[in-house]
């Protein structure tokens, strides 16, 4: 390799990569969609609140494409994917993030919240797996790296009071990446569960349950909490290892959080 070939493949790691990241207006994946495009990649910015994503869309130029979709919503899934490849072609590189997180003490018998957190952080999940599967399966069969990032959480293997159906929703989706694995890695398509503890998002916001914010608001003044970019910088490092490099499993947290 040339000098200049070196420090291309050093500082931009993703030059060539398509990458689709869900929930990517806050949080964990507007500072994931930012690094990866900032080492390369080409990047289509999924959610639901389109202005915050045509904001980030404007900071990014042209390695960016906003697109509204609702991931609990088949036909918008499906409206999105089609503009995805109309527009960037082939995705190799999906980050499936979105997710909502309902305070639902069982007994309060919260059942729309059960059902939005399953439809998002489940259903929406395999959903959107289910759309860029074909790409990622061509991609890899092409000698290309394919990456299949699921954003779990500590909540797949931990217990919080008042989170059952959340960590339900967690589970399941650490539970589905380890099984998917068995499936995509023998065709070369990596497939990380990432679990992170405490990151300070707007997900807490979402919190209506004087209780669990007092809890929560507790935990903010004890310790530092991971930030988004820490996330962003874990995710991006892991897309970007060789393609016979696989971490299937990465907990993540603060340090102070036991
Ligand atoms: N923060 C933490 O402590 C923590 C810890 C472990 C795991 N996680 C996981 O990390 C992921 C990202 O969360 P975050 O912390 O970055 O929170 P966040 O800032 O609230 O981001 C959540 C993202 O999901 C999107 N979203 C929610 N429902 C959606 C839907 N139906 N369709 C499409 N997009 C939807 C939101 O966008 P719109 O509202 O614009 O649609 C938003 O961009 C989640 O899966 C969460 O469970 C977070």
């Amino acid at each position: 390799m040339t000098v200049t070939a070196v420090q291309t493949a050093a500082t931009l790691p993703l030059t060539g990569r398509i990458a689709v990241v869900t929930g990517a207006s806050s949080g964990i994946g507007a500072a994931t969609a930012r690094l990866l495009a900032a080492r390369g990649a080409r990047v289509a910015l999924l959610a639901r609140r389109v202005d915050r994503l045509d904001g980030l869309a404007a900071e990014l130029g042209e390695a960016a494409l906003p697109v509204r979709v609702d991931v609990a919503d088949p036909a918008s899934v499906q409206e999105g994917t089609a503009l995805i490849t109309e527009r960037l072609g082939r995705v190799d590189l999906v980050v499936n993030n979105a997710g909502v997180m309902l305070a639902a003490p069982f007994a309060d018998r919260r059942t729309g919240d059960w059902q939005r957190m399953i439809d998002t952080n489940l259903t929406g999940a395999l959903r959107v797996v289910d759309a860029f599967l074909p790409d990622l399966l061509a991609a890899a069969a092409d000698g290309r790296t394919a990456d299949l990032v699921n954003i779990s959480s500590i909540a797949a293997h931990a217990v919080f009071p008042s989170f059952a159906v959340y960590c339900a929703t967690k589970a399941a989706l650490s539970h589905f990446s380890r099984n998917l694995r068995t499936e995509l890695g023998p065709r070369k398509v990596r497939v990380t569960s990432i679990e992170p503890g405490l990151v300070a998002t707007e997900l807490q916001g979402h919190l209506d349950h004087p209780d669990v914010n007092a809890v929560i608001d507790d935990w903010r003044k004890a310790f530092d909490w991971l930030s988004d970019a820490d996330l962003a910088e874990l995710i991006a490092f892991t897309v970007a290892r060789p393609r016979h490099v696989n971490f299937p499993q990465i907990v993540a947290m603060p340090t102070e959080q036991v």
